[in-house]
């Protein structure tokens, strides 16, 4: 069956590396055997511009009826007077909690050919290949009370609620454990049980949860510890289960991990697989336009789209091939560029991963 994909370019570098995505897509649907037809929407401040709103309603009901949604990024200075509600990143918050995306997958492998561009040491880096799971749908970013209000003294006061029910932590903690099972069966959570009660219900949870899962070691890390030992020691982690903000936090510290932001993919997937894809990075406002933001998360993320929503495991791994066969040609965008390699911009470097598909 013709499995729909609905591409959601966005604002700032979003429309750069999501053309260089949408061009391989369209290689591997003409050459590849992939069914699939795509349609493209506006998100974000590209939404507003066209509709008004950062999740205009027709962007929604496509994204609902879709197979699979692929995102670049969205937010961008232009937008950032805009109202709360019309600002771009409430698109993206939209789609997150309409599409009950709570499983947000963040893989940080370092590709051995990136091993000098790495913020840390080839020798504490080297094989590094952990999974980061952050819940998505939950905590400060959908918790209420929230909002900025006037106190009887005349001082205003801003407030938002970090609130977890069993339920949320339990599925999360699943997940975790399952994707444990797949890997190298540890999964460590990380909270802040030693200052909020949240946390403490978040531990209490994944303990009861462990046992269904008697084969993975389970451990606990608080947030602060675990942000140190990235940084100090990243491959103690197989998968890390925690909560929104600090897998947001987390994740693009582990980013760096690997050479660059630009080389996260991510995928965020509701209870039956269905699933957004988008690069773990932003709409970099400060390189849009240039031509130079590294497409690799973004193409590592249809990857992952072929794996987990459209059953195309042995395309996911022509893609992934593709990239190493790449970085293997010593193709850098500048943010992963070191000594000795080339150079090449963001349409160069998504030329060069479809042409080492068919290798
Ligand atoms: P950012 O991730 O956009 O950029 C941080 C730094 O990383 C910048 O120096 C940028 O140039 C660099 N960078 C990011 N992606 C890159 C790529 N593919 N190639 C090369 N360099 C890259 O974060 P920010 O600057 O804090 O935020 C900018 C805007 O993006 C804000 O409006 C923010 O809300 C939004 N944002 C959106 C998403 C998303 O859509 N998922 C994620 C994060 C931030
Ligand atoms: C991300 C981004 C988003 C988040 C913002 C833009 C809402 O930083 O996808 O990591 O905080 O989740
Ligand atoms: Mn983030």
């Amino acid at each position: 069956m013709t499995k729909k994909i609905l591409v959601l370019p966005g604002d700032g570098i979003g429309p750069e590396i999501v053309a260089e995505a949408t061009k391989l897509l369209e290689v591997l649907r003409r050459e590849h055997g992939l069914v699939a037809e795509f349609e493209e929407a506006p998100v974000g401040g590209a939404g507003y511009d066209a509709a008004g709103h950062p999740l205009p309603e027709d962007t929604l009901r496509l994204a609902k009826a879709a197979d699979a949604v692929l995102l670049g990024a969205v937010g961008g200075p232009r937008y950032d007077t805009l109202d709360w509600e019309l600002r771009p990143e409430r698109g993206l918050l939209g789609l997150r909690s309409e599409l009950n995306l709570f499983a947000n997958l963040r893989p940080a492998i370092l590709y051995p050919q990136l091993a000098s561009a790495s913020a840390l040491k080839p020798e504490i880096v080297g094989g590094l290949d952990i999974m980061i799971l952050r819940e998505l749908t939950g905590g400060a970013y959908f918790g209420k009370p929230r909002g900025i209000r006037t106190r009887d003294d005349g001082v205003r006061e801003g407030f938002n609620t970090i609130i977890y029910d069993e339920g949320e932590i339990e599925r999360i903690v699943r997940s975790g454990f399952e994707i444990a099972m797949k890997r190298g069966r540890r999964l460590c959570s990380v909270d802040k049980a030693n200052v909020l009660e949240v946390s403490q219900l978040w531990r209490e949870v994944a303990i009861r949860v462990s046992e269904d899962f008697p084969d993975v070691e389970l451990s606990h890390m608080y947030v602060d510890n675990a942000a140190m030992q990235l940084v100090r020691a990243p491959k103690q982690f197989d998968v890390i289960v925690t909560e929104n903000m600090f897998g947001d936090i987390l994740s693009d510290a582990a980013a760096m991990l690997t050479g660059s932001i630009g080389m996260l993919p991510s995928a965020s997937l509701d209870a039956d697989g269905k699933g957004m894809y988008e690069p773990i990075h932003g709409s970099a406002p400060d390189i849009a336009g240039q031509g130079v933001a590294n497409p690799l998360a973004t193409l590592l993320s249809v990857s992952m789209m072929l794996r987990y929503s459209l059953d195309e495991g042995a395309l996911a791994d022509r893609v992934d091939a593709a990239v190493s066969r790449v970085l293997d040609q010593g193709l850098r965008t500048p943010d992963i560029w070191t000594e000795g390699s080339s150079k090449v911009g963001t349409t160069a470097m998504g030329d060069a991963v479809v042409a080492a598909l068919g290798e």
